[in-house]
């Protein structure tokens, strides 16, 4: 039986789609502009669940007023091709007014776990994150949803978000998919031209000097981000924004590297602002 690809744009459409899909259904959110990363939580869902939802939307709530909001790529018509491909059953691609109609005024907030690193720098980022995510949560009701380990922080924000609301939805977090040199996928990449795209290896080189160290005994996390401070500030066109080695459940920086950990950095290329972690221990 050859199977439809449903797309659903307002609330209405989206509800009526969704009640004739088999469960368990898996989620997966995106802002769009799909590369192999987001095609493998797809893939994963496809795998894990009976029916696949996907929404694409460019949450306007999650970006920052000096963000590239306005030059966030997109290709609707791509997207679309690669996520029949790749199985999903139905996509949700909502417009800003079916998210934010006027006079919404409803935010949902995750408080101690969004402010160190990402949430530092990116100030009502994970504000926009959780409020954009409850609302889908709501509207799609997934069984499983699946997120990127490349978002580090925002997953485990979400995963607090689900336990304290009492979603009934199981959260997965997939591993980072990376071109082969090492960086890691990411819809921003495409800003980089030749030369910032070879220096972008700057961060998984920096991930890969601590794990290294880590590998050999090295336990002082002051090290180990050190270690990662000195291999960016070797890259003339990378400009570092913050190194972490913070516990992996709390997400606080570490003295003493113990259990479970997360190394992870932010760092400029041009104009185009990279993230990257790895998780050890
Ligand atoms: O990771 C993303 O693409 C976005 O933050 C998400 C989860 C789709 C919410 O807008």
């Amino acid at each position: 039986m050859t199977r439809q690809m449903i797309i659903a744009t307002t609330l209405e459409e989206l509800r009526s789609a969704r009640l004739l899909l088999d469960g368990p259904v898996g989620f997966v959110p995106t802002m769009g502009f799909l590369h192999a990363g987001h095609i493998s939580l797809v893939r994963r869902a496809r795998d894990e669940c009976k029916s696949v939802v996907v929404s694409i939307f460019v949450n306007p709530t999650q970006f920052g007023p000096n963000e590239d909001l306005s030059k966030y790529p997109r290709d609707l018509d791509r997207d679309l091709r690669l996520l029949e491909e790749a199985g999903a059953d139905l996509v949700w691609t909502p417009t800003p007014e079916v998210m934010y109609p006027p006079g919404f005024q409803t935010w949902v907030e995750v408080q101690e776990m969004t402010q160190p690193l990402e949430g530092a720098q990116r100030p009502g980022h994970f504000l926009g994150v959780t409020t954009v995510v409850a609302k889908l949560f709501n509207a799609v009701q997934p069984t499983k949803a699946y997120f990127g380990q490349k978002d580090a922080q925002q997953a485990a924000v979400i995963r607090q978000m689900v336990r304290d609301l009492n979603f009934p939805i199981e959260i997965v977090v997939c591993p980072i998919v990376r071109e082969p040199d090492g960086l890691a996928m990411s819809s921003r990449n495409v800003y980089l031209d030749t030369e910032q795209r070879k220096a972008a290896t700057v961060l998984y080189r920096a991930l890969s000097a601590a794990k290294d160290a880590y590998e050999k005994g090295e336990r002082d996390a002051e090290k180990l981000r050190r270690m990662m401070k000195e291999v960016i500030e070797r890259e003339p066109l990378a400009q570092m924004q913050y190194v972490s080695c913070a516990d992996y459940d709390t997400l606080q920086e570490l003295d003493k590297v113990t259990g479970k950990i997360l190394l992870s950095m932010a760092v400029f290329i041009g104009k185009t602002r990279l993230i990257d972690n790895f998780v050890l221990g």
